[in-house]
């Protein structure tokens, strides 16, 4: 975990006056792939990975922002703000105060430094813990006071608007929302949630597979495409279906035929998780580990088969995982095509699980894995001093 004062000290070295900083957290997805932008359910937990965000007020019409992790900075005049992407890493907090002045804030001259340890690349949803924790560090310098649902919808326009990737709400929902120890069951077209306490002896453990991904472009677009055309076609049979939460596997029986070969397959993934989420979260509410295990695993096989979203690396975690002792349940997590995997691990046996789990993946893919132990942390707030 990073130290906040050395973010806090960082900031005052380069700008010569004392912040604020907010954190936002990373996350790791239990269950629930691809069902966000479906109006679906997700089952994410908030980790304690975080970016910090440190700001200072100014008033010379500038804002400058650094970044400690790429060391780097761009300074703009407010007035002269991008209006669009540039390719860069400053997309996401430039993203973040267009989406701001869109809405009507005024959005004075600032300095901000993000510092962050959210694994970038890993699937742990890096960029919402930025967009979140510089849209929580800029509102503190003006008098909008926007309830966390809402900041999370705004940032997910940044990230679609003007970064462009047609990510769903799912990632800054948690980053805003997440709790100490708890999942979040989130109904994404409602934006209803419910909290769900992990148990005291049950640990996440994140192992990264050291493959990238990246959502800008790419593969997660096209998966996204194939899932409207799925849900297109259902619609001109059942018009009532506004997104595929609403289709069911009857449906699919029905009419899938109509559906490319691939198409049916993502269509098919999505309705599935859908079910296997909802039914996730009851049975950890219940305390029923096993079920949810079983499910974790199910949405591994058609993340893999049906979605065909994971990788090589992945689909050996996932099997080595869930040889070893302690192992309640494990899949790929996040955006898919690399990245990390998500494990549900008794604690007592948690230690263990990863040391053995990183020897058995090195033996067999000859990569080094990184392997966190975490646990369920807070969604974005005030780091006091
Ligand atoms: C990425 C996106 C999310 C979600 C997941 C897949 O993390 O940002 O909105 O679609 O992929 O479940």
């Amino acid at each position: 975990m990073l130290d906040v004062n050395v973010t806090r000290k960082l900031h005052e070295e380069r700008f010569g006056l004392k912040p604020r900083v907010f954190a936002a957290p990373g996350r790791v997805n239990i269950i629930g792939e691809h069902t966000d932008y479906a109006d679906g359910f997700v089952m994410p937990a908030a980790i304690d990975f975080a970016t910090f965000a440190a700001i200072s007020a100014h008033d010379d019409g500038r804002i400058e922002v650094r970044s400690e992790n790429y060391h780097d900075e761009v300074a703009y005049e407010l007035s002269g703000l991008p209006e669009r992407r540039i390719g860069h890493w400053s997309d996401y907090p430039l993203g973040v105060i267009s989406v701001l002045r869109e809405d009507g804030v005024e959005v004075p001259a600032f300095s901000l430094t993000l510092h962050g340890d959210v694994p970038v690349g890993a699937g742990l949803s890096s960029s919402a813990a930025v967009e979140v924790s510089t849209m929580a560090a800029v509102l503190s310098l003006t008098d909008a006071r926007i309830p966390l649902p809402r900041m999370a919808q705004m940032c997910r326009r940044a990230e679609n608007g003007y970064v462009g990737a047609s990510t769903g709400i799912m990632d800054q929902f948690i980053a805003c929302c997440g709790a100490e120890n708890h999942a979040l069951l989130l109904d994404c077209r409602s934006l209803e949630y419910r909290l769900a306490p992990i148990p005291p002896d049950v640990r996440l453990v994140i192992a990264n597979t050291m493959v990238k991904h990246s959502h800008a472009g790419g593969e997660y677009n096209t998966r996204r495409a194939e899932v409207e055309e799925g849900t297109e076609i259902l619609r001109r049979h059942r018009p009532e279906i506004r997104k595929l939460r609403d289709a069911t596997m009857a449906d699919l029986e029905r009419w899938g035929n109509e559906m490319p070969p691939g198409v049916l397959k993502r269509t098919r993934h999505v309705i599935t998780e859908n079910a296997r989420t909802v039914a996730a979260a009851d049975a950890l509410e219940c305390g029923d580990l096993e079920t949810l295990g079983q499910l974790m695993y199910a949405a591994h096989v058609s993340y893999r088969d049906d979605f065909e979203a994971s990788c090589h690396e992945a689909d050996v975690m996932v099997e080595l995982a869930s040889k070893e002792e302690g192992c309640i349940g494990a899949r790929l997590t996040g955006g898919g095509f690399g990245g990390c995997t998500v494990n549900l691990v008794k604690a007592a046996c948690a230690r263990q699980f990863s040391v053995n789990l990183y020897k058995r993946y090195r033996e067999v893919t000859g990569i080094d894995a990184d392997v966190y132990l975490c646990h369920a942390s807070a969604g974005a707030h005030e780091v006091d001093l």
